[in-house]
């Protein structure tokens, strides 16, 4: 191998020329940035009432009208900041408004945005805890108030995710690594038939072989019960195979139903398998005194997903994975490399690259950190009792509309329904007509083998003005498509 010879030292510097640094933006530049973008922002959320639910776009076509090259030109701020605001953002659903009853809403809390721009603009790396242990402890603070809401103990432990898929799929992970330590071919895992799909695909990809998932089935309510789960592992250990893991929700994304977990819970105490709770959707419902009782039962888990973007009314992009012993996630996530920096050794010091399948990531803690000091917990308590109570009154109406059925009251905060009206078509017509109206949005499901409409309930911006309006429209609706 040849070596090439060193430049000759001249004294100056190779980068004595480099061209100004452009990237780095002045404080006017960054100021007026700052006011440009506030200001379209506020206007967006202030007129978020009169925002269609639904826009009329062709999506398709608008986003294939998108499509760029690579940008080699410069382009000024406040044009891209109009093509955003004009053209990018509103076409779809109003996902943020009052109107969206659809899917699990939420809304998006206006202080996560802050402190995103904040931790964002000051960029401190939390992917271990030593390079910034404030805004870490600040994290470890958050994942520590999450688990004493679903009343896991003082020595829990987890991490913030993306969302509930990822936390779920963290979550079989652990128990697998805790009680497969010697192979998983013969793990065999237990779900409902109201289960998110994302445990199953969880199941999947921690490579649990796909005939080993078992599907029970539910209640007439959408409840997992004990009894079809113990027949289901007394079977599998005949046949010897290895029952490791128990997925029971707590708010199915369906109809909001809470499966059997205290019957459950004592099942898995019994059986020595891992006890999970998906309540990606219902577990903050715990903060209120009907939640707490319909919720009894999952502080004896092992591990429970809660989604703040949904029950927290965080912005997209916010879960957890809690954990009541911390030491399983160490088990399945630690790693080391030599150009890493020291880890802790202390336990109440949280590296969360040790815990979790990342290393790089976002500062996810100061977003919920930041509302729940601004207001304390109570507001939560009293915005998350002000869903159920929707979730009734929305029941009720709908029960005196002659032409629909309700199909599951709410467990929590989601009603299903349907025409009464034998046929598929006319409650699929009901529901696109409904959405038409453009004020509010629902999504529809099959439950029982039948289609139906949900009303779900959970934005912090959906009052009850926003229901009784819903309810004028399916009211209307039904009656139109009447025989
Ligand atoms: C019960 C339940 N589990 C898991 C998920 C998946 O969560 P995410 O969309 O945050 O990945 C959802 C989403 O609606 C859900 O309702």
């Amino acid at each position: 191998m040849t070596s090439r010879p060193d430049p000759p030292n001249t004294g100056e510097s190779p980068l004595g020329n480099a061209p100004a640094a452009e990237l780095e933006l002045d404080r006017a530049t960054m100021q007026h940035m700052i006011d440009a973008a506030t200001a379209r922002v506020l206007d967006w959320i202030e007129s978020l009432g009169e925002h269609p639910a639904q826009s009329d776009d062709d999506g398709a076509a608008v986003a294939r009208a998108l499509e760029e090259p690579l940008p080699r030109d410069a382009t000024p701020f406040e044009t891209l900041l109009a093509e955003l605001f004009d053209h990018v953002i509103p076409p779809g659903l109003e996902t943020a408004g009052p109107g969206y009853l659809a899917y699990v809403p939420g809304g998006g809390l206006f202080h996560a945005a802050v402190a995103d721009f904040v931790t964002n603009a000051v960029n401190r790396y939390v992917g271990v805890w030593l390079p910034a242990p404030g805004l870490t402890q600040l994290e470890v603070n958050v994942v520590r108030w999450l688990a004493e809401i679903v009343g896991l103990p003082d020595t829990a432990g987890g991490f913030l995710t993306t969302g509930g898929s990822l936390a779920n799929l963290a979550a079989v992970v652990a128990a697998r690594d805790h009680h497969l330590r010697d192979g998983h071919t013969l793990g065999t895992v237990y779900v409902s038939d109201q289960a998110h799909h994302c445990v199953e695909r969880a199941a999947r990809v921690a490579g649990i072989r796909a005939e080993h998932v078992r599907r029970l089935a539910t209640d007439p309510e959408g409840r997992l019960l004990a009894e079809p789960v113990a027949t289901a592992i007394e079977a599998d250990r005949e046949a010897g195979l290895q029952p490791f893991l128990v997925v029971a929700s707590a708010g199915t994304t369906n109809t909001g139903a809470v499966d059997d977990l205290r019957a459950l819970a004592e099942l898995t105490e019994r059986q020595g398998t891992w006890f999970h709770v998906d309540a990606a959707y219902g577990g903050f419902f715990r903060l209120t005194e009907r939640g707490a009782a319909a919720l009894e039962g999952i502080e004896r888990a092992d591990s429970v997903v809660v989604d703040p973007h949904k029950g927290l009314f965080l912005p997209y992009g916010n879960g957890a994975l809690l954990v009541r012993d911390p030491a399983t996630l160490r088990r399945a996530f630690s790693s080391d490399a030599d150009y890493m920096p020291d880890l802790s050794h202390e336990p109440e010091m949280v590296d969360f690259s040790s815990i979790s399948p990342e290393l790089s990531r976002d500062v996810r803690g100061l977003r919920l950190w930041l509302p729940l000091r601004m207001h304390g917990i109570d507001v939560f308590r009293r915005a998350l009792d002000e869903k159920l109570d929707l979730a009734r009154y929305a029941a009720d109406g709908l029960a005196r509309i002659p032409e629909i059925e309700v199909v599951t009251p709410p467990a929590l905060s989601i009603v299903t329904f349907r025409m009464r009206e034998p046929g598929h078509w006319r409650t699929r017509m009901l529901q696109k007509k409904v959405n038409e109206s453009r004020r509010v949005f629902l999504s529809g499901t099959k439950f029982g083998g039948r289609h139906v409409i949900r009303i779900c309930v959970l934005s912090f911006r959906t009052h009850r003005d926003r229901i009784d309006e819903a309810l004028a429209i399916i009211g209307d609706a039904a009656r139109e498509l009447a025989p």
